[in-house]
């Protein structure tokens, strides 16, 4: 190709990647594979690589560059970044909407933009001619700090706007929120969960502490996303949207996600039931909302009313009921993880929390119980966000109370005995294959969904296997008998049986699970799926090098050392081995790059889960979804194949009727996944 040619090509595959980024991104529907995608990308970026004079600053291959900080930058704001109004109770919902009607005047129509109001870090984007400029924090509303170079790194920003549906306007600010979803999240959590990192309380501060790092390599590494809701400047000489419907028009076409779920309305009834059915359905979301937003349609009305200097005149939030409730810690415990890290759990008066009996909580390590100094005994508040494990927030005065001793952590593993060491704020046991409780929360791990799935094989029973000698390492499961199992509290012949039948059955087993199931620290599912997809078969893994691992997306230095340590181990080799030589048949596919068959029954297709399960939880059905290839959405639309319907599922059901879209109860569910993975 000669220099024109060159640079042509260049540009389409910058237009083409896009317009799969807006697919993706905004409409939720995405039209090629990841594969097709990355083959894009990588045709993309050897080009740049090989013609740097082609590389443009807009360029999708460009979103992770620049060095670390040494500081934030204070950046102005283009319009201030005002606060909300907000409230709880329904009488002040009420005032607002009758201080809106009676400022335009009796007889003005009034419409309102009803949106959810996400839980995450607002941020301000600035686009000019159409490329990305810069993005900061709210900060104190008119300053915020210049977080640029961390926004770039988030895949749902586009670094050009596009223009196929609309003019770009010279400048364009744009306000949104930054979250992260909760499964992601959870995961975040037990990838830094080993390491000497901190876990983050909740989505909401893991999503601003990403964006808050001074290296934008580390905020690439986390999973945001951003909604946008809001329209903070525009250049003159282009025409406005008249109406905050048309705004989030406008921000879709130029390929921004805008809030979803979004409704006009123009009664304080409709606000209401509105309220209602999103306070309802934030279970069936993946990530966190606090409430609702109220927002006036028509720009024009908006300029009328105003804003104090604390906010707008125009909006409202209102908020849902906190998921946190006040209870009492009635012992502290250390609990042994698979990884050897020791965790000490509260054990708390059950208390009601959004609909679930909590009795446990999170202390996270020891550094947590001494920051917060809650000791048995104490007052505590209590948090769940999502479906996140609940967690202490803090302690509450008791100036009559007398206090019990400082919680200490033990010197010894509470399990095995062995002396426990400190990894920065963690204490962990390093006793890996001897210690019991770490060899139960191996089994129960190999045995969940994600990995082997081997249904009823739980924690409890896990547990049990390893305190009655029966299995003393992972491969012990598959010579376990009827009658060994009989003799365990809680088991008859018939759950034996089935027990010996399921873990037989969990072989043959896709090369991915069966990594997963391994639980080498940091590699969860995903990474799991990844490295399968990479390196086809099981030998060929085992025996690349660190740089050949980070290779293969999302893994990093600190992931591959994980990996190299894992299969460095004679005894990790003995135990694989001994699983795969014997009792394990692998699924592999050699030299695989496509995901395709047997290895990706689900590949393409789209799920959307509404209402409770039964069976499994929504992070688990969400899993087994994703291990087949296939993907979980937060709202239907016409992409969608599949809506999983549990008990009380709401109005997701109903679009779905509307777009003829598939419905399947709990059972149907169920039986897609028999007849494609013939569990
Ligand atoms: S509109 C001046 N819409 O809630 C009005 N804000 O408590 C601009 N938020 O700082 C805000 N979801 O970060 C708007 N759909 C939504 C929102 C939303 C979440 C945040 C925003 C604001 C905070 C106020």
């Amino acid at each position: 190709m000669n220099n024109d040619e060159l640079a042509r090509r260049a540009g389409d595959l910058r237009e083409v990647l896009r317009h799969h980024d807006y697919l993706y991104h905004v409409l939720d529907a995405p039209d090629v594979s990841d594969e097709e995608y990355d083959r894009l990308f990588r045709e993309l970026r050897a080009l740049e690589e090989a013609h740097p004079r082609l590389r443009t600053t807009d360029s999708p291959t460009q979103r992770v560059g620049g060095s670390p900080l040494e500081s934030f930058q204070t950046v102005e704001h283009v319009a201030p970044m005002l606060s909300l109004d907000s409230a709880q109770e329904e009488g002040k919902l009420r005032r607002f909407d009758e201080r809106i009607r009676r400022s335009l005047g009796e007889g003005t129509p009034v419409e309102y933009v009803l949106e959810p109001k996400l839980d995450g870090a607002s941020i301000e984007l600035v686009y000019e001619d159409g490329a990305l400029a810069r993005a900061s924090t709210r900060g104190d509303g008119i300053r915020g700090e210049g977080i640029t170079e961390n926004v770039r790194t988030i895949a749902a920003v586009p670094l050009r706007l596009r223009s196929v549906d609309r003019p770009v306007p010279r400048l364009l600010a744009l306000r949104g929120e930054v979250i992260m979803r909760i499964g992601a999240f959870e995961e975040l959590n037990e990838r830094l969960m080993p390491s000497e990192k901190m876990p983050f309380a909740n989505p909401r501060n893991a999503a601003a502490g990403s964006l808050r790092q001074l290296d934008p390599g580390i905020t690439a590494s986390r999973p945001l996303d951003i909604f946008v809701y809001d329209i903070l400047g525009f250049a003159e000489g282009t025409d406005p949207p008249e109406t905050q419907s048309a705004g989030l028009r406008a921000i879709r076409d130029w390929g921004l996600a805008p809030s979803e779920m979004a409704r006009r309305v123009s009664s304080v009834e409709e606000i209401l039931e509105y309220h209602a059915e999103l306070l309802e359905g934030r279970g069936d979301l993946d990530y966190e909302i606090d409430g609702i937003v109220i927002k006036l349609n028509d720009l024009a009305h908006r300029a009328q009313l105003g804003s104090t200097s604390h906010h707008p005149r125009w909006a409202f939030a209102f908020k849902f009921p906190p998921r946190k409730e006040i209870s009492r810690v009635l012992k502290i415990v250390p609990s042994v993880g698979r990884t050897g890290a020791v965790t000490p759990i509260a054990m708390l008066r059950p208390v009601e929390l959004g609909g679930v009996t909590v009795s446990r909580a999170s202390l996270h390590n020891r550094e947590e119980v001494a920051r917060k100094d809650i000791r048995e005994g104490d007052r505590v508040r209590v948090q769940r966000a999502g479906d996140v494990i609940p967690q202490v927030l803090e302690r509450l005065e008791e100036p009559d109370r007398r206090r019990g001793r400082r919680w200490r952590m033990p010197d010894a593993c509470p399990s095995c005995g062995f002396e426990l060491v400190e990894r920065g704020p963690f204490t962990v046991c390093l006793n890996s294959f001897d210690c019991p409780a770490q060899l139960a929360g191996r089994i129960q791990h190999f045995a969940s969904r994600g990995a082997l799935d081997v249904e009823g094989l739980g924690e409890e029973t896990a547990r049990q296997l390893v305190s009655e000698g029966l299995v003393r390492h992972v491969p012990d499961l598959y010579a376990l008998d009827v009658e060994q199992l009989t003799e365990l509290e809680g088991f008859a012949e018939k759950s034996a049986d089935s027990l010996v039948r399921a873990i037989r059955e969990s072989s043959p087993v896709e090369l991915r699970r069966f990594l997963h199931g391994l639980g080498i620290p940091e590699v969860g599912a995903a990474v799991s799926q990844d490295l399968a997809r990479h390196f086809g078969t099981l030998e060929h893994l085992r025996l690349a090098s660190a740089e050949e691992l980070e290779e293969v997306e999302g893994v990093g230095p600190k992931m591959a050392e994980q990996i190299t340590a894992f299969f460095d181990n004679p005894r990790n080799i003995a135990l694989v081995d001994q699983l795969i030589s014997g009792p394990v048949e692998l699924i592999e596919t050699e030299g695989a790059s496509d995901a395709s068959g047997a290895e990706a029954p689900f590949e393409d297709l789209k799920f959307v889960f509404t209402g409770g399960l039964e069976r499994w939880t929504r992070g688990e059905a969400k899993e087994l979804v994703e291990s087949l290839g296939g993907r979980v959405t937060s709202s239907v639309s016409s992409g969608t194949d599949y809506v999983v319907a549990g008990s009380e599922s709401g109005s997701k059901l109903d679009k779905a009727g509307e777009l003829g879209v598939t419905i399947l109860d709990e059972e149907g569910f169920a039986a897609l996944l028999e007849d494609q993975v013939g569990a």
